[in-house]
Order: structure tokens, then sequence, then C-alpha cells
């Protein structure tokens, strides 16, 4: 672009009604851009605030010393238990005997991660994969179980004899919740003719989560002789009644229902 020259350019034509026009729109829009409001929505100066807050801060000390302000005890009764609704008294799902919810939760998970090797009968298939049914690692000490789960194994099982070849079996516990893993547990022990009759609660395979994520070799399958060495016990945890009550859901105990 060329400097523009400080001369007026005689060549150039202008429309002197058009550029008046521009001229008053221009200035109309300056005069509204730059109008002071007198509404009273003015900002307010800040000492003002600043003169407020001290004054409600004390107001505030006064009234909530007095216990005037914030009397929760006016408000919430002590001990009161809401009633439900005629009709209404029994809310969730009704509980069941923990061996038989433990059951219920493990037959799940064993059709989505056991039943592809081990097979609907569990009897495995004789040459890759090995059966559960009186399988001394499944009725057996639950701490070995667990980590055979949470850990895959590889080389000889409990029988001596290796399956799967070099691969062994994967590791099963990627997405198992504590009651997840207590409830296939629960189930490969007392199905498939295993009956050892007791319940794997969830705060042992809560146990087990903790001693599978300190292993020394966190990551790798098991073997016999890891087996052996370090889990050869049952898992800590107060024993569950098989026949005591629990939510079907959580897998927690839930009192007596009153009748
Ligand atoms: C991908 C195939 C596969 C899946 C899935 C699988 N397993 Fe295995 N499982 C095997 C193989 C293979 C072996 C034998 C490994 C060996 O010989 O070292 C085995 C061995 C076992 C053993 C040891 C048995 C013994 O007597 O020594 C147990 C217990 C076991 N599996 C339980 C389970 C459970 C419970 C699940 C489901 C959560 C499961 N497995 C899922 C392939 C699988």
């Amino acid at each position: 672009m060329s400097e523009p020259s400080p001369k007026p350019d005689l060549e150039d034509s202008i429309n002197v009604t058009a550029a008046h026009d521009r001229l008053v729109r221009e200035a109309a829009a300056a005069v509204r851009e730059k109008r002071i409001d007198d509404s009273g929505s003015e900002p307010i100066s800040l000492w003002v605030i600043a003169v407020c807050g001290v004054v409600f801060l004390i107001a505030g000390g006064i009234l909530g010393g007095a216990g005037d302000l914030f009397n929760y005890g006016a408000v919430f009764k002590p001990g009161y238990v809401r009633t439900p609704p005629p009709g209404m008294e029994a809310s969730g799902p009704a509980p069941k005997e923990a061996l038989a919810a433990f059951m219920t939760r493990g037959s799940k998970i064993y059709s989505v991660k056991c039943n592809g090797c081990h097979g609907a009968d569990a009897r495995g298939d004789g040459a890759n994969f090995p059966t559960l049914a009186g399988s001394a690692w499944v009725t057996g000490d639950t701490d070995r179980l667990a980590m055979i789960i949470l850990n895959g194994l590889v080389g000889p099982m409990s029988s001596g004899k290796t399956y799967g070849g070099a691969g062994g079996m994967a590791a099963q516990g990627t997405g198992l919740s504590p009651e997840d893993l207590a409830g296939i547990m629960t189930y490969v022990r007392n199905n498939f003719g295993n009956s050892t009759g007791d319940v794997v609660t969830v705060e042992m395979a809560k146990n087990a989560m903790d001693i599978s994520a300190a292993r020394a070799k966190l990551g790798q399958q098991m073997t016999a002789e890891e087996l052996a060495a370090d889990h050869a016990k049952n898992l800590s945890g107060e024993p569950l009644d098989p026949a005591a009550l629990v939510d079907p859901i959580t897998l927690a105990p839930v009192a007596e229902a009153t009748p």
C-alpha cells in the first residue's frame, strides 16, 4: 500500500450524503458506548463491602454464640427412626443364607471366567485343562486357591501333571471384586461334587488380594513351588456361619429379619 497523501485526492469522488450519514451513525454509536448510567446499579465501593463484612461477622458471632442461629437440636430429634409407610416394611432384596448367596455370585463368575477352559461341569478336557472336581488345591488351603485364581498357574498342578503346556493357566484376577473372589472360591469348593461346606468370606478375599499384591513375584503365574513355600495355609478372617443371613447383592451379613 502506498502512503496516504496528506492532501485530499481531488480525483476521489465523494458521496457527501453517504459520508454524512456514516458520520452521524458513528457519533451516535460512540455516545451509546460511553454513556454513564445513573440507574443505581453502579458498583459499590470496596470499603462499603468491607464495613458490611465486619458488621456481619460481629452480628453472626453474637447471634451464633447465643445459640440462636444453627440450633440443630430444634430440628433433628435424637434417636429418630423413620417408620416405613404401611405395606412397605421390607425394603431391598430379601436376605439369603450365606452359602446360597455366595454360591449364586460364584456361579455367575464361573460361567464368565472359568467355564471356557474348565468346562460347565468343571471336569476339564483331560488334555489341556484339568478337572476342578475333587482337586486337592480347590478344596484345600484357601490361600493357595485364591493365589491360583488371582495369578494363574504354570507347571505341575496338584496331581503333579502339567496342563496347558508352557502357557499354563492365565491369571483371572482382572476385574474381580473381593465379593466376586469370595463367591467363586465358595462356589468351586461346594459344587461339582466338592463340598467343603464353608464360606470364603469377603474379608478373607480382601486379605487374599492384599497377599497377592505384596508378592515378590508380582505379575508372574504361581508355581507349585511358590504355593508350597508361601501359601499352604488358610486365609485369615472371621468365619461366617453358612446359614447366617446376608444381603444377596452386597453379601454383607444382615441382622435376623424381624417377622
Ligand atoms: C485360559 C484357560 C483357563 C481359565 C480361563 C481358567 N483356568 Fe484354571 N487352569 C487352567 C489350566 C491350563 C490349569 C493347569 C495349569 C498347570 O497345570 O499348571 C488350571 C488349573 C487350575 C487350578 C489348579 C487345579 C489343581 O488341582 O491343581 C485351579 C484351582 C483352577 N485352575 C481354577 C480356576 C478357576 C476358579 C477359574 C475361573 C476363575 C479358572 N481356573 C480359569 C486353565 C484355565
